[in-house]
């Protein structure tokens, strides 16, 4: 008896969640579908770029970061094993004692952090004062601003999420990221929006309150032959444009190639230690393809004088 009502009750829960999905679905309106892009960390095998990877920390620190954080990022991150700026060795020049594989000690790493463009409030000093200074490898990577409310106040009351953990926040994270950053176009003609307001047809968002008066009818539907657009309207306004930042290693400066960088650095930022869990995947299924290889081995031995 106990187990009918136990059954009962997890039938009505799964269809209490579809019914709940469906209904935020339909309250959502609709984007468009993300646009799938080739990423080189895709895959079973997939590894980051490290040249798009400090290409993408390039454009983060260049336009992203005067309004987004990535507070779970500090600076030495950058100079891990596998992180953007890693090295094995030194370059030239740099003296013996130093151990450039040591994050904290990577010289790239140390000048990134000491010439980021906002500086660490440290302290309080001896007179009891919070101070600014340079930024140190174990320090987090400052955020643009001091708390929420300046955040608003500066985004037109839209908070600027923190980056950090963007890729895996939302739904096909990466794919996300690129097609919204790419995917800024013209206002549809049908629809009204708010000055400071932008529209987006991978946002997901509603528009059919947003069509002008001459395309509803009296009861606020869309009249014959009037679609509402796909997408919504967001308070960032395009961050990229062609040309905007210089790339050194001959990669073409184009809205999507900076897309594309940032979303890998954003990617790899959300999960540093990507390509040690893979090989480790790697490893555990040659490791039990062996175990089945001697397993079956010994089967055939220990039963091959049976009849
Ligand atoms: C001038 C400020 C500004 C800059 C520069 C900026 N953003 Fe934004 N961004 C915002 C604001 C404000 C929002 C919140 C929009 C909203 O919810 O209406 C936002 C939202 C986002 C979102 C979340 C969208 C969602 O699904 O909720 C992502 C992802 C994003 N920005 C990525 C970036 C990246 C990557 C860059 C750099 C290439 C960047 N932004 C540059 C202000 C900015």
């Amino acid at each position: 008896m106990k187990s009918i009502t136990i059954t009962r009750t997890l039938i009505f829960a799964a269809l209490a969640g579809l019914v709940g999905v469906t209904g935020a679905d339909a309250a959502g309106g609709k984007a468009k579908k993300v646009e799938h892009h080739h990423w080189h960390f895709a895959g079973p095998f997939g590894t980051y770029d490290n040249d798009a990877l400090q290409r993408g920390f390039q454009v983060y620190e260049t336009v992203c970061s005067s309004c987004h954080g990535v507070e779970l990022v500090y600076f030495r991150n950058l100079g891990q094993t596998g992180g953007p700026f890693h090295l094995d060795r030194c370059p030239t020049g740099v003296a013996d004692t130093v151990d450039c594989a040591n994050p904290n000690e990577n010289p790239v790493v140390k000048a990134i952090a000491a010439n980021y463009k906002f500086q660490v409030t440290d302290g309080p000093d001896d007179s009891g004062d919070m101070y600014q200074r340079a930024a140190l490898p174990a320090d987090r990577i400052p955020s643009p601003y001091p708390n929420e409310q300046f955040a608003r106040l500066a985004n037109n009351n839209a908070l600027p999420p923190d980056l950090s953990l963007i890729t895996k926040a939302r739904h096909h994270g990466p794919d996300y990221v690129y097609s919204l950053l790419t995917g800024y176009g013209e206002t549809p003609e049908t629809i009204e929006i708010a000055p400071g307001q932008y529209y987006n047809p991978y946002f997901h968002g509603d528009l059919s309150q947003s069509l002008k008066a001459q395309y509803v009818d009296e009861e606020g539907h869309p009249i014959d032959g009037v679609d509402v657009p796909l997408g919504g309207v967001l308070a960032m306004a395009p961050p990229l444009a062609d040309g905007i930042i210089e790339y050194t290693d001959g990669s073409p400066q184009t809205v999507e190639q900076y897309a594309a960088d940032v979303t890998e650095f954003l990617m790899w930022a959300a999960e540093p230690k990507m390509e040690a869990r893979k090989a480790l995947g790697l490893m555990s299924i040659i490791y039990l393809l062996i175990l089945a290889g001697i397993l079956y081995w010994s089967y055939r031995k220990v039963w091959s004088d049976q009849h």
